[in-house]
């Protein structure tokens, strides 16, 4: 039997109007988080996003002695008390990253270099996500990490010691193997340096070098100094989510009868890809009052009904809009004419294998889609009809049908609705509101 709150019903509404103000951005919250802890002060974090992801990453602070002061769940400012490269202690148990893979990747790199024994695990679907990508530069650098399964999954064990620089060329668009390296650089001997064939998002470069690091970006590669002195705390807010406002892009796009604004949303160009992949595909959707907050593009977005034709997308685009492919599925599928997605195999190692689980959901109500060995594609045009579906636990996947509900006839049951709350807690009631 499923609960009664895993279960959300999505209808067509006659209108969908109004403001939003969405979460805090999760990669940022995660990035501001670990790097204030090594930080020397205290730092503030506000408008930290509310979501599970970056609750697991406060817990595991919290289980490596840092002072940490905030609620969760819409606290609306977190309090750091960072006691240095030198202040964090070994866990008295195993660290529990929950279902976010960032929170284990990026503790990893820090953690390969501390002088205690960390173990890392989280949940099924975080032990099902591949780590050899992160292991192996890790172990470039010297460090001491074993995964389960020769070195494939977590849990990890990780002996922390003294690492040294290393040159490496990422294998996957991965910002989180390229952050953690870098985590893990900062405290090494020598420099680090990382080639990045397709640029992935960069928040981590940003807020480094707001820190005061060293640390320079050039036509594809990332230069790293380690750390002379202490990293410099912060005062920061953090941008809305685009990842949270993708969902009402879409379904200001894709309603007959939308108009939607979202205020302050984070519009970093390593992000935006959503925007420019429904702006190609005809959405009108206006971006104003551009302005930087700390080191992060802000903008506030306005979108409203449009009528949508068919896209191509691969290459450089993919990593610029990777966690909004599930969603942009939903807006191709009332698009008119083929949609082509390549190049996206790593959606098959996300929280789900987005690829066949978004395949097989949206075919439920209805739509043409076909699966790729990296990508999907999608006949657009045809009209969808409310069904059963499944977020096989994958809080995308769960929104994404959502807003596929509110141009399907009739009803739209989604069942284990309730792992939205990984990204965004208040969603099903942002619905509501704007679908009333
Ligand atoms: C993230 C990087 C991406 C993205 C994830 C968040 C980050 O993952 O899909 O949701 O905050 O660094 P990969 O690094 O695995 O591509």
């Amino acid at each position: 039997m499923v609960g009664r709150t895993q279960l959300k019903i999505v209808r067509s509404p006659k209108r969908l109007a109004g403001e939003i103000a969405i979460p805090g951005d999760k990669s940022i919250t995660h990035r501001a988080l670990i790097l204030s802890s090594l930080a020397l002060g205290s730092s503030k974090i506000s408008n930290p996003s509310p979501g599970r992801d970056c609750q697991s990453t406060m817990n595991c602070l919290k289980a490596l002695g840092v002072r940490l002061i905030g609620q969760h769940g819409g606290g609306p400012t977190i309090v750091i008390h960072g006691t240095g490269d030198t202040g964090l202690t070994e866990p008295t148990n195993v660290l529990n990253a929950g279902n976010s893979a960032t929170t284990l990747r990026l503790l990893s790199g820090v953690l390969a270099t501390q002088p205690f024994l960390s173990i890392l695990t989280g949940d099924a679907s975080l032990r099902s996500r591949p780590m050899r990508r992160l292991i192996e530069p890790l172990r470039l650098m010297g460090a001491e990490i074993h995964g389960r399964g020769e070195d494939s999954f977590a849990p990890l064990v990780i002996r922390g010691g003294k690492l040294h620089g290393i040159d490496y060329s990422l294998r996957v668009p991965s910002a989180q193997v390229k952050s953690a390296v870098l985590l893990a650089g900062l405290f090494a001997e020598g420099k680090t340096t990382i080639e990045e064939r397709q640029p992935s998002r960069d928040h981590t470069e940003r807020l480094l070098r707001r820190m005061g690091v060293e640390i320079k970006s050039d036509n594809g590669r990332i230069y790293l100094e380690p750390l002379r002195a202490h990293l410099i705390p912060v005062d920061l807010c953090v941008p809305g989510d685009i990842s949270s406002a993708a969902y009402w892009l879409v379904a200001g796009a894709i309603h007959p009868n939308a108009r939607v604004k979202i205020r302050n949303c984070g519009v970093n160009p390593t992000r935006t890809g959503i925007i420019d992949a429904l702006q190609a595909m005809g959405a009108k959707i206006k971006e104003e009052n551009q302005r930087l907050e700390g080191n992060e593009p802000v903008a506030d977005l306005y979108v409203e009904s449009s009528q949508l034709r068919a896209i191509e997308i691969s290459g450089d685009m993919i990593p610029r809009l990777i966690d909004e492919i599930p969603l942009l599925a939903v807006a191709a599928c009332v698009a008119k004419g083929k949609t082509i997605i390549r190049g996206a195999g790593e959606l098959k190692v996300k929280e789900s294998d987005r690829i066949a689980t978004t395949a097989r959901e949206l075919s439920r109500l209805g739509a043409k889609v076909e699966e790729l060995p990296d990508g999907m594609l999608i006949h657009g045009g045809s009209s969808l009809s409310g069904a059963e579906v499944e977020s096989h636990f994958d809080h995308r996947l769960a929104m994404s049908l959502a807003i596929a509900g509110l141009v399907a006839k009739r009803e739209t049951m989604i069942y284990r609705a309730h792992v939205t709350e990984i990204s965004y807690p208040g969603f099903w009631e942002e619905l509501e509101r704007l679908a009333r």
